[in-house]
């Protein structure tokens, strides 16, 4: 018998949830956890051909609160309760005459959708993860939350805000078993990265990629198997039930990502 972990299917039974799972990042993590037999909703504010078979799609804006109360109900009733929350939708342009350049209504945009969308969706389900036997939160944040940067500090600081929101939960919901991680990526290929680095000078592929030490961009595959690493619930010794926990990955960035 091979002493390999087979996880191909380690997901079956459970329930997830990935905003922003149309396409890029989310659509890769959504792939990723059908492939290991979760049943998945992904929810965004419009469908898009990228959509991960097998997958079911709710519309909602998760920066709005009417549309987080809208993606919690629908995905809920889909599922029939909910074990795998990732909080993914986010995003944000760049002010390149630098941060005082940032008008209010960008600083309010990016805090509802990299900060506050997490946070009411959380709380919105959170009920149906505390009934869960395995319940798991993961929140996509990014580099750019520990490197200041003025055209991005209106993103920025709302992803560090994320991280220390996720933080506080993962301590709250400990002595539940539920489990709160951060994937933080670095640069990593999707139609958002792609469209920025086409519209933004001084951002194109090859001006990542003379500061990415591994010397190439990431790919959304890399995020979805350190976020399916993170909801597996793997027996890490023979007749252990231990598990990854919150704070247990201090995987340095060489890119791709931060795990925290
Ligand atoms: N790509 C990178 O290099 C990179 C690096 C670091 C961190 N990240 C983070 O990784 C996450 C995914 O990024 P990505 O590059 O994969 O993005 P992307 O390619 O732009 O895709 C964004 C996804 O989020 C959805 N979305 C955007 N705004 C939404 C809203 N208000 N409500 C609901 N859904 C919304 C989009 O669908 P709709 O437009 O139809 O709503 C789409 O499904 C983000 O949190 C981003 O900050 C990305």
């Amino acid at each position: 018998m091979s002493n390999k972990l087979d996880l191909s299917k380690e997901l079956i039974g459970r329930r997830a949830l990935i905003t922003g799972g149309s396409r890029g990042i989310g659509a890769a993590i959504a792939q990723r956890l059908l492939d290991a037999g979760a049943k998945v909703v992904v929810a965004a504010r419009t469908p898009s051909n990228e959509l991960p078979k097998g997958a079911t799609f709710v519309a909602g804006d998760a920066s709005a609160h009417e549309g987080v109360e809208v993606i919690a109900t629908k995905a809920l009733a889909a599922l029939g309760g909910l074990d795998i929350l990732v909080n993914n939708a986010g995003g944000g342009s760049a002010f390149l005459e630098g941060s005082w350049t940032i008008p209010d209504q960008a600083w309010h945009a990016s805090i509802a959708l990299n900060l506050f969308a997490a946070i009411r969706l959380t709380n919105a389900v959170l009920p149906a993860l505390r009934a869960s036997k395995a319940a798991a939160v993961v929140n996509i944040s990014s580099a750019a939350a520990t490197m200041p940067f003025g055209p991005f500090a209106h993103y920025g600081a709302a992803k560090a805000a994320l991280n220390y929101y996720s933080r506080t939960l993962a301590m709250e919901l400990a002595p539940s078993g539920i489990r709160v991680n951060v994937v933080s990526p670095g640069v990593i290929a999707t139609p958002g990265s792609e469209k920025f680095a086409k519209t933004t000078p001084g951002f194109s592929s090859d001006d990542w990629l003379r500061n990415i030490p591994l010397g190439r961009i990431g790919a959304t595959e890399d995020i979805a198997e350190v976020v399916a690493l993170l909801v597996l619930r793997i027996p890490l010794m023979a007749d252990s039930d231990s598990t990854f926990i919150a704070d247990s990955i201090p995987a340095k960035s060489g890119h791709p990502a931060l795990v925290s």
